[in-house]
């Protein structure tokens, strides 16, 4: 499969955006500049010196305003085409190679976990990969149902106890790609990876749902609500909230869809309680686009991931936490370590699910079901 590479020089938007009516199979790659790279080092620190924290309040509220008059212009012009461009030939996913300069040393040795992370050490990150959300426009959200909220940026690592889960902590089973909490209403409309370590050199998964080109027989009987999706591995089987509610994989425009899909939960989870006609059309699916799985992109420190979560899914290989193939031999190494963010483009049509005093903590359980907080 082919890379789409953006060279250095400054390139009209018309001109990156894939115009050909074959369906695209690869995201799009853009080679950030050293100069760009550095004008980021230095938006990192400066935000750093005004807010302390991407968390302050005051920042989001001039999210966008400091996404455009700060960032370099061609990252904000990518990224804002990206943001209403649900085209046959769209993706759906934008690889912003050497987005930031990671200091490893400074950055220390990999947490145990997720909890042990030094908050600090992520602000210059979590700034970033705010002002990337802020320039489609989207904003910077956070989901009860995912660690209970745990912040706007969430630290995704390795952790030995979940290696044979379908989590994001989880690293020695294949996880199926999916599009993040497929289980929700609301789930997030983008989504960004920074990886900040990879040392085991893991591959990203990603998959399309523009890949398929136009709705086929095949897709067309995925539009029904047909279709049950469990909370994610994330949770212990308590109350079956929201359980009995099936809706569609396939939404949006007929021709061209959105996605809502999670194939280990949905396929093959036997507690997903799907129909025997339900999970027929999945399975049908499902064997094709497995041979649209994109796994050729393998992240470096400082790469950054762009996904809109209506037309691509994600997922990674499996891999040996902590080791690196060095001639044949499995030699040790820091563990890797990523860091999410997820957005939503509008706070008013979250609001029924939100908490009272922060509209951008959303309370969705299941389907609808709201969290008692
Ligand atoms: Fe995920």
């Amino acid at each position: 499969m082919k890379n789409l590479t953006v060279t250095t020089k400054d390139i009209p938007v018309e001109d990156w955006q894939q115009t050909s009516n074959i369906p695209p199979a690869a995201p799009l790659i853009v080679d950030i500049t050293a100069r760009e790279s550095t004008a980021i080092h230095y938006i990192g620190q400066k935000l750093i010196r005004e807010y302390g924290s991407y968390e302050n309040p005051a920042f989001l509220a001039t999210l966008h305003l400091n996404a455009y008059q700060l960032l370099p212009e061609r990252i904000t012009r990518i990224l804002s085409a990206f943001g209403t461009d649900f085209s046959a030939s769209q993706y759906g996913a934008i690889v912003f190679r050497g987005l930031m300069q990671v200091d490893q040393e400074e950055l220390g040795k990999t947490p145990a976990s997720w909890k042990e992370m030094d908050p600090e050490k992520l602000y210059a990150f979590g700034f970033i990969s705010s002002l990337i959300h802020g320039a489609v426009p989207s904003k910077p959200v956070q989901y009860y149902a995912q660690r209970k909220g745990g912040g706007l940026l969430h630290p995704i690592i390795p952790d030995e106890n979940m290696s044979y889960t379908q989590t994001g902590s989880g690293s020695r089973t294949d996880l199926f790609v999916h599009t993040e909490d497929a289980f929700l209403y609301n789930q997030a409309d983008f989504l960004s990876f920074l990886f900040v370590r990879n040392e085991e050199q893991v591959p990203s998964t990603l998959y399309s749902i523009r890949s398929h080109g136009a709705t086929d027989a095949i897709m067309a009987p995925l539009f029904r609500d047909l279709y049950k999706c469990p909370k994610d591995a994330n949770y212990s089987q308590d109350a079956a909230v929201g359980e009995e509610v099936s809706t569609a994989v396939l939404y949006g425009n007929s021709t061209y869809p959105f996605i809502r899909f999670d194939a280990a939960e949905q396929i093959y989870n036997s507690d997903a309680n799907q129909s025997a006609e339900a999970l027929h059309h999945l399975e049908e699916f499902w064997k094709v686009a497995k041979t649209h799985i994109y796994n050729d992109f393998v992240p470096q420190a400082g790469d950054l991931i762009f996904v809109n979560n209506h037309l691509c899914a994600h997922g990674r290989n499996a891999f040996m936490a902590g080791f690196r193939n060095e001639n044949g031999n499995m030699v040790p190494c820091e563990r890797r370590m990523m860091l999410r963010m997820m957005s939503k483009t509008s706070l008013i049509h979250i609001r029924s699910v939100t908490r009272t005093n922060d509209p951008f903590f959303i309370m969705e359980e299941h389907y609808g079901k709201v969290f008692q907080d």
